[in-house]
């Protein structure tokens, strides 16, 4: 993909196809004037005529008929000056992005009228991330492929080109992490999991990776009992980023299920091909460290982990009633084996402070159909220990395109969690209030001293409608933008 830069003049234009934003009972920009006198006021007739209303997100192609070197011009509109929002806006945009990509138009020039700074480098990524289509397994492909995209702003500078460098690199993080989650199970597995990870191995960054039968050694003994009823091996994948200066480890934990049928406690069909899906928390940590990779922060390690297996009803499978002894030595009685990704992601918690002993962990997870009920598919769920922290990382996604709404977690939560039998139970009062209390789970495996907080994904990690364009249907990548950008703040 080619990408460049250019004042919005008509003559310096030689692109096929521009997206022409223009708001509703406002003056013209001065591209649009331009534009309009040279065709003989074409766009004013449209409008004065009613054939088309500049409403927002509505679009009107009009051909240029050799009068000017752009051929066709989707003319783009914004609603009233007054009521537009950054997400009114990119909801727009993405909206004629996204037309264009599935006629396959491969040129595009779009005018980013007054745009700068933070909000430059979110309407590039959202430009890019609308371009994502999913189509690996289609015989007849139809990607956006060999395209040239240029963006008309009015203030070009060094600032620009690193904005620009910068959210191609958030894009196509994002874009790599939805096509992980939206492969299917019997390719991506556990082992693929592994295999993937070890590409980020450079001098920076260590990958080590541990079977089922070292994590069973080492005393992963909740993480592994989630795997035992398939024939997949589970993995625990370490991506460590160690700069040669760092005076702060963040760890970024993932829940890796790349199925999870519910084990014994067998899932309904209904919907059971989405929890393929189960992995987003993972992917988010390859995502993480793709970006990473390329913008290397300073001062700052980050250890990014990611438990992936299968939860299937195999004949060795964990049973309910089971009692199971984690890593930090609390026993488990398991009430419903489906509760899988808090068993996992205990067991690697207290193993990552145990050896890493980071200031600041993360847990990412697609954790409970609970999150979905209470917040939809918009939100990212938080959870944590730290009102600072959790501060700062919603204020960080506020200045982005990602949501996240804090969710509450007391002294109740924990409660639910006693076993007559064991130390724990598993399940809790379950779907009630299912979002905090999985949380509170959780929690019972943190250092306190450790700052902790919890991403439930489990809505905004995958969608089956598409209701804005530069989040198609499937996995979105939730999580990665905001995750990137608290790291990169840490200094
Ligand atoms: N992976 C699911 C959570 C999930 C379900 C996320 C649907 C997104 C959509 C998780 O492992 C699970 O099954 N959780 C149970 C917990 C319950 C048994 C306490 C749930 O949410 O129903
Ligand atoms: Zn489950
Ligand atoms: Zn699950």
């Amino acid at each position: 993909m080619l990408f460049d830069f250019k004042k919005p003049k008509i003559e310096l234009i030689d692109t096929k196809v521009l997206i022409l934003p223009i708001f509703k009972n406002n003056k013209f920009s001065d591209l649009a004037s331009q534009i309009d006198k040279k065709l003989n006021f074409l766009i004013s007739d449209i409008i004065k005529e009613k054939y088309w209303k500049p409403d927002l997100g509505q679009i009107h192609t009009i051909y240029s008929n050799q009068k000017l070197k752009i051929k066709k011009i989707v003319l783009l509109g914004l609603g009233d000056k007054a009521k537009i929002t950054d997400e009114k806006y990119w909801r727009a945009l993405s909206n004629a992005v996204s037309y264009l990509n599935k006629i396959n138009i491969t040129e595009i020039a779009v005018y980013l009228d007054g745009i700068k700074e933070q909000k430059l480098q979110n309407t590039i990524e959202i430009f890019l991330l609308s371009l994502y289509k999913f189509n690996y397994h289609k015989s007849q492909k139809n990607h956006f492929v060999k395209s040239k995209i240029v963006f008309l702003i009015d203030n070009i500078n060094k600032e620009t080109v690193l904005i620009s460098k910068k959210s191609q690199i958030f894009a196509n993080a994002i874009n790599n992490v939805r096509d992980l989650v939206n492969h299917p199970s019997n390719i991506i597995t556990p082992k693929k999991l592994s295999e993937k990870a070890k590409k980020f191995k450079n001098e920076l960054i260590s990958v080590k990776t541990y079977d089922e039968k070292e994590l069973d050694k080492m005393g992963l003994r909740l993480f592994t009992s989630v795997s035992k009823g398939s024939i997949e091996d589970a993995q625990m994948i370490i991506l460590d980023y160690k700069p040669k200066k760092y005076d702060k480890t963040i760890s970024i934990i993932g829940k890796g299920l790349t199925f999870d049928a519910g084990g014994i406690s067998l899932k309904p069909a209904n919907k059971m091909d989405e929890m393929k899906m189960d992995m987003a928390g993972g992917a988010v940590v390859f995502g993480v460290f793709e970006a990473i990779s390329k913008l290397m922060p300073k001062n700052v390690r980050v250890v990014g982990v990611i438990g992936a297996c299968e939860n299937l009803p195999g004949h060795n499978a964990l049973k309910p009633g089971d009692i199971i002894k984690s890593y930090s030595g609390k026993t488990v009685e398991i009430i419903n084996t489906d509760a899988e990704g808090r068993l996992v992601l205990a067991d690697l918690i207290s193993y990552i402070v145990d050896k890493y002993k980071p200031e600041y962990l993360i847990d990412i997870a697609t954790l409970t159909g609970a999150i979905v009920i209470a917040l939809g598919h918009e939100y990212i769920g938080l959870v944590g220990n730290d009102q600072k922290s959790i501060k700062k990382l919603i204020e960080i996604s506020e200045k982005s395109y990602e949501k996240i709404w804090q969710l509450p977690i007391d002294e109740l939560f924990h409660e639910e969690f006693k076993s007559d039998v064991a130390d724990l139970n598993n399940v809790g009062n379950g779907a009630e209030g299912g979002a905090s209390s999985a949380a509170a789970f959780l929690e019972e495996f943190v250092n306190p001293k450790t700052k902790w907080m919890h991403m439930d994904i489990g809505g905004s990690a995958i969608i089956s409608k598409t209701t804005k364009a530069f989040m198609p249907k499937g996995g979105t990548g939730s999580g990665v933008k905001t995750l990137v950008e608290f790291i990169e703040n840490l200094n």
